[in-house]
């Protein structure tokens, strides 16, 4: 079997944004830490370009989404919060809105391993997949699910990265 994180060092580091989905943390109100969770949890493989963070708002998002994959290219958009149940929460939503196709073993990986922490890991609506050459994962929406749910993914985005770009064949 091929190594999966093997094209990795040959394809240099992955342009990545990182998009939180908060009307608390977006009107000020508090303090979002999950920038700095995703910051500490990707290594040096991934160059983070661009912050943002939106509120709870399924045109913006998708808006967004669009700019940082038409326009700037990245490889890699991970979002944060906003995949509940609640009444604002519209990221899967807004995000399969710009999807050319889902990758679903992303989030079904991320929810099995999320059900060895918390038992409400499955009230995560989350959704991956991808948009042209970029891929767009969302995550949960506080610091310590962050650092679960990157743990579990961290392997696989290397490879998943150059495949998206070419870099590597499959198979
Ligand atoms: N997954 C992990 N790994 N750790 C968590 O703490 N929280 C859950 C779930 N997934 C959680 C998790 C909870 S309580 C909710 S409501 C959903 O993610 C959705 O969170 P969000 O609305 O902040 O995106």
């Amino acid at each position: 079997m091929e190594e999966a994180s093997g094209g990795a060092q040959l394809s240099g580091t992955y342009a990545t944004a990182i998009v939180v989905l908060s009307d608390r943390a977006a009107s000020g109100e508090r303090a979002d830490a999950c920038i700095p969770a995703v910051r500490e949890a990707l290594d040096a493989r991934f160059a983070i370009e661009i912050e943002r963070v939106l509120p709870d708002d399924a045109a913006a998002l998708s808006a967004e989404l669009i700019e940082l994959a038409d326009v700037r290219s990245l490889a890699l958009v991970i979002t944060s919060g906003g995949t509940g149940l609640g009444p604002r929460d519209r990221t899967p939503q807004a995000t399969a809105a710009v999807l050319d196709y889902e990758v679903p073993g992303i989030a079904e990986a991320m929810r099995a391993s999320s059900a060895r922490y918390v038992k409400t890991a499955m009230l995560s609506r989350a959704i991956a997949g991808v948009r042209g050459r970029t891929l767009i994962v969302n995550l949960p929406g506080n610091p310590k699910a962050v650092r679960e749910t990157l743990d579990v993914l961290l392997p696989a985005l290397p490879h998943a990265l150059d495949l998206l770009s070419g870099g590597v064949k499959d198979g």
